[in-house]
């Protein structure tokens, strides 16, 4: 939410952060914003809407050139995405310009002490505010290297929230300071120049060393004294040094029309880099980081799942495996409900946190909830150095690579495979499975790259159906088992790409209201369980025909050689066999084209779709 990007360094400021915010565009696509240090004054540059609008403002109306700049792509919070709202934030006398993401809970406090000294708001924002206080601060600072750096403390400690903020100096040619709070940031190391962004997508074409900053922390990044990383009260930190393991190319289109096609493209290889070096010498599963003791795994009792949106239907799903596999009971929790009802939890309670970005503010917050109540916290997440692993106890990563589009698809399935191992390192640690067992089911695992290989490569039926669905004004999605979580995966990829109503619901669950919904035509997307789960798949079955005879136009979701669902299907959509509980990984892949289809059909933009922001770092 928000994407933030500065630059200090021998090159073209403009070029270098106009390249980060095309990079970045996926975090908030409001306004955008630039401003550029030249001569000893700010050179400011901002308009609402997509980027595209800000670059052809800039090329009518261009800034200097310079060698320090910011740059701001918005997610509006406090203020609408006009023109004035958008950042970067000046101070009354220009000397200070300031981007921001998040929100700064005192504003209306800080905004009321700033307008009794005389100071007009030229804007609705929160972030005004930190703009004039840096540059009363700035006056107040001992002059000298380091002068903003202080200043920047100085405004920090007044500031309640959570907020990155980034911030040039007029009368600081060299020097670009930033602070974070409970917010991303991450500092870009290259040869004698220093690149600041939201995520490492914002630098990742300059250089692949990064600097992670923790919380309450604030950097300066100046040409002649290099980096310098303090806490709040100003006492050094040494930051830490890790090198990102993909490069810009990861994060170009690579010749797909949208990102979300490439990334669905993407899932086999994501898959299994997931998988990747997880088994030990011992056939032991092998977790990134673990800062948990055996024996503190072994007195686990229970578990929560706890994430957001897609994410937590990862753990939906997670959750039938991880019981079945471990006996321990599991709770599927909405991050941002998690700490409001007062969950019970204690030292054996495992709390598993699950997010692509490590960003997202609902599921920080529960991960801090948690370790408050002394849960132990493992984070399954795909952004390395981000907040939510670093703050975690425990580490799996799932390697799928940048995911730039809006809508998650490879971070969903490389959740779900996260998730399995999950289960099975407590299953194993616990000694409830032995290791054959799961062996067996980690060969299944490595089974699903091919398997969702051969749903892609059956994917053009499934496009041709999506085109004759473009105009549905709503949709059905429903399963039971594993496939419920699938059909709320389902509704959901087609209610944020194609703005088109849809619900899933537990499929035996319509006679008992939904089911007056539907009417002649009324499109019911079905996912089948495996024909070897007898009883499971005979309701299913059964549901189809129900809703079927309410007029319902079906699409069923089935795997190869499934005879029992043709006579009530309008449209078969083939999935490979998998065993039930992994069956999620090859049964969402359909339903991640048919919304996307949907999408590009109605002429809508795939991979940002209007409301949304691919990090969503407020609650
Ligand atoms: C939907 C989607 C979102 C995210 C959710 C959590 O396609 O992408 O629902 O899954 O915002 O994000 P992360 O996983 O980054 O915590």
């Amino acid at each position: 939410m928000c994407g933030i990007v500065g630059y200090v360094g021998p090159r073209d400021a403009l070029g270098v952060v106009l390249d980060g915010l095309r990079r970045l565009e996926y975090r908030g696509y409001d306004s955008a914003g630039v401003a550029v240090l030249s001569d000893g004054a700010l050179h400011c540059s901002k308009k609402a809407g997509k980027l595209a609008n800000l670059e052809k403002q800039l090329a009518e109306e261009p800034v200097p050139a310079g060698t320090v700049g910011i740059g701001h792509t918005r997610w509006a919070t406090h203020g609408g995405p006009t023109d004035r709202n958008a950042h970067p934030h000046a101070s009354a006398d220009g000397s200070v310009a300031v981007i921001h993401n998040g929100i700064i809970e005192n504003f209306a406090v800080l905004r009321a002490e700033c307008e009794a000294t005389g100071i007009e708001f030229r804007s609705e924002t929160d972030t005004e505010v930190a703009a004039h206080l840096l540059a009363a601060a700035y006056d107040q600072a001992p002059a000298g290297p380091g002068r903003l750096a202080e200043a920047m403390r100085a405004v920090c400690r007044r500031l309640q929230g959570a907020f990155t903020l980034v911030a040039s100096h007029a009368a600081e040619p060299d020097t670009l300071v930033a602070a974070r709070r409970s917010s991303p940031l991450v500092v870009g190391v290259g040869d004698g120049e220093y690149f600041l962004g939201s995520d490492v997508a914002a630098f990742i074409a300059h250089t692949r060393e990064a600097r992670e900053l923790g919380q309450d922390q604030v950097v300066e990044i100046d040409r002649q004294r290099g980096l310098t990383v303090t806490d709040f009260s100003g006492a050094a930190v040494e930051p830490k040094a890790y090198t990102v393991d993909w490069d810009a190319a990861a994060a170009e289109k690579g010749g797909y029309p949208w990102f979300m096609l490439k990334e669905i493209a993407e899932q086999p290889q994501a898959i299994a880099d997931t998988l990747l070096g997880r088994l030990g010498a011992q056939g032991e599963l092998v977790l990134d980081e673990v800062r948990l003791s055996d024996q503190e795994l072994r007195d686990i009792d229970k578990v929560f799942v706890v994430a957001c949106g897609t994410a937590y239907h990862a753990g939906l799903i997670a959750k039938y495996a991880i019981e079945h596999w471990t006996r321990i009971p599991v709770e599927v929790e909405l991050a941002s409900e998690f700490r409001y009802r007062d969950p019970v939890l204690d030292r054996s309670t495992l709390v598993v946190v699950v997010s692509q970005s490590g960003e997202t503010m609902d599921t920080l917050m529960a991960l801090r909830h948690a370790k408050d109540q002394k849960a132990r916290v493992l984070a399954i997440c795909n952004a390395n150095g981000s907040t939510i692993p670093r703050e975690s106890d425990a580490v799996l990563y799932t390697h799928a690579g940048p995911e730039v589009a809006v809508a998650s698809t490879k971070g969903f399935l490389t959740q779900l495979v996260a998730c399995y191992l999950v289960g099975l390192f407590l299953a194993q640690v616990r000694g409830i499975k032995y290791e054959d067992e799961v062996a067996s089911v980690v060969a299944d695992l490595r089974r699903l790259p091919d398997a969702v290989t051969t749903v892609l490569e059956q994917m053009e039926p499934v496009r041709e159906l999506a085109r004759s669905l473009a105009e549905a004004d709503r949709m059905l999605f429903l399963g039971r088992h594993v496939s419920f979580p699938v059909a709320l995966e389902g509704a959901l990829k087609l209610k944020e790409l194609a703005y088109i109503h849809a619900e899933g619901f537990a499929a035996g669950e319509l006679k008992h209201g939904p089911i007056a919904v539907i009417d002649e035509g009324t499109p019911v997307v079905v996912v089948v369980p495996p024909r070897a789960r007898d009883l499971l798949h005979g309701k299913v079955v059964s549901n189809i025909q129900e809703v079927r005879a309410r007029g319902a136009r079906t699409v069923v979701i089935a795997e190869e050689g499934d005879e029992d669902v043709v006579p009530y299907a309008d449209h078969v959509i083939r999935v490979p066999r998998t065993p039930t509980l992994l069956a999620p990984v090859v049964t969402t892949v359909p339903l991640q084209v048919l919304a996307c289809e949907i999408a590009d059909t109605r002429g809508l933009d795939v991979d940002q779709p209007r409301n949304l922001a691919k990090s969503v770092t407020v609650e």
